[in-house]
């Protein structure tokens, strides 16, 4: 039997891992939004494109949950993208209502999926995912790192012209201005890539890393990217049907690792079809470790604002 993958929110994003995940024929798709007619319509679209792929999945799209029941993966992408001047952090409200009604619903008819969040502020709304679901820690998960890492990749591949393929770069933390690219983890093609690049353009690749997401809206003006992010999210999907065991850097909830409990944040992790089945705990420098609890940091400012409404609900 073809697995199932639900995505909620059919806008640029849900759509973008809609397309992307029916090229690659990785599975029967779902698409929920609120609104009315768009992801129908999308989803048939989409659907006939498949002839010319050469892939049997079907693609179904709609306003109810009933559709969805029985997803191995539920991607999360509904709600508001950030627009000019916005930080993640400010959609934290708009949000919180949109991803905790969407959970609540997918896990009804899902209860045995893993969910896939990606609607920011990214490791917040893990953490309302987790809270609603009740789903254990291995199935609730974000996709930022593998974002965050690509776009270092770019940028390093374009500096030294060299094939994008043999980057290999690794960036932890929130996924926010706070972020943690770890310089030291990166290679190209197995050579350290602190014996390719000097310090000021290391530093200068780790800044337009940190800042990609806001220089592609300041480009779009209306929203934020989805190409990109949607194909850090079938990356995954990916990874978990075929249990690839992939090594990749993603949301994930730790318990202690790197001193930090309670909280999602990015870190690297296998995945696998359990979902997140290892966390790595990379012997970071005292440098990098603060880095990483700075960053932390401003994910639990974030999970202790919403805490109140969190437990509230989780008591309702
Ligand atoms: N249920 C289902 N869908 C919803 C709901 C809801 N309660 N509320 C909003 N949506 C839908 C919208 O109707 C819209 O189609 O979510 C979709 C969001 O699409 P876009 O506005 O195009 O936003 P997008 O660029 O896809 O970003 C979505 O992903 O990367 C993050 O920061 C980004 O939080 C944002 C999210």
């Amino acid at each position: 039997m073809r697995k199932k993958v639900t995505v909620i929110g059919a806008g640029n994003v849900g759509a973008s891992c809609a397309v992307r995940l029916a090229d690659k024929g990785l599975a029967d798709i779902v698409v929920v939004d609120i609104l009315e007619g768009v992801p129908t319509g999308k989803a048939l679209d989409i659907l006939q494109s498949c002839p010319i792929q050469g892939v049997d999945v079907n693609c179904v799209g709609g306003n109810d949950y009933e559709a969805t029941a029985n997803s191995d993966i539920v991607i999360v992408t509904a709600g508001f993208p950030r627009k000019p001047g916005m930080s993640r952090d400010d959609l934290l409200w708009a949000n919180y209502d949109i991803v905790k009604s969407t959970v609540e619903q997918a896990v009804k008819y899902s209860p045995n999926a893993i969910l896939i969040v990606v609607t920011n502020p990214l490791d917040a709304m893990c953490h309302v995912a987790y809270k609603v679901s009740g789903f254990p820690k291995n199935r609730v998960m974000g996709m930022a790192g593998i974002l965050d890492t690509t776009r270092f990749r770019t940028f390093v591949a374009q500096e030294l012209n060299v094939s994008m393929k043999d980057v290999t770069a690794l960036v932890l933390g929130g996924h926010g201005d706070t972020m943690v690219p770890l310089v030291r983890y990166s290679s190209v093609g197995g050579i350290p890539l602190t014996d390719l690049l000097d310090q000021e353009t290391l530093d200068r690749i780790v800044k337009r890393t940190r800042d990609g997401g806001a220089e592609i809206v300041r480009y779009l003006k209306t929203g934020s990217a989805y190409y990109a992010p949607s194909a850090a999210t079938v990356e995954m999907v990916d990874a978990i049907l075929n249990d690839r065991k992939r090594v990749l850097p993603c949301s994930a909830y730790l318990e202690g690792e790197y001193g930090i409990s309670g909280l999602f944040v990015g870190v690297p992790v296998k995945l696998g079809a359990q979902g997140i089945e290892k966390i790595y705990e990379l012997k970071l420098t005292e440098e990098e470790l603060a880095a990483l609890h700075k960053s932390a940091a401003a994910v639990r400012e974030l999970v202790e604002v919403m805490r109140p409404k969190l437990e509230a609900a989780a008591t309702a």
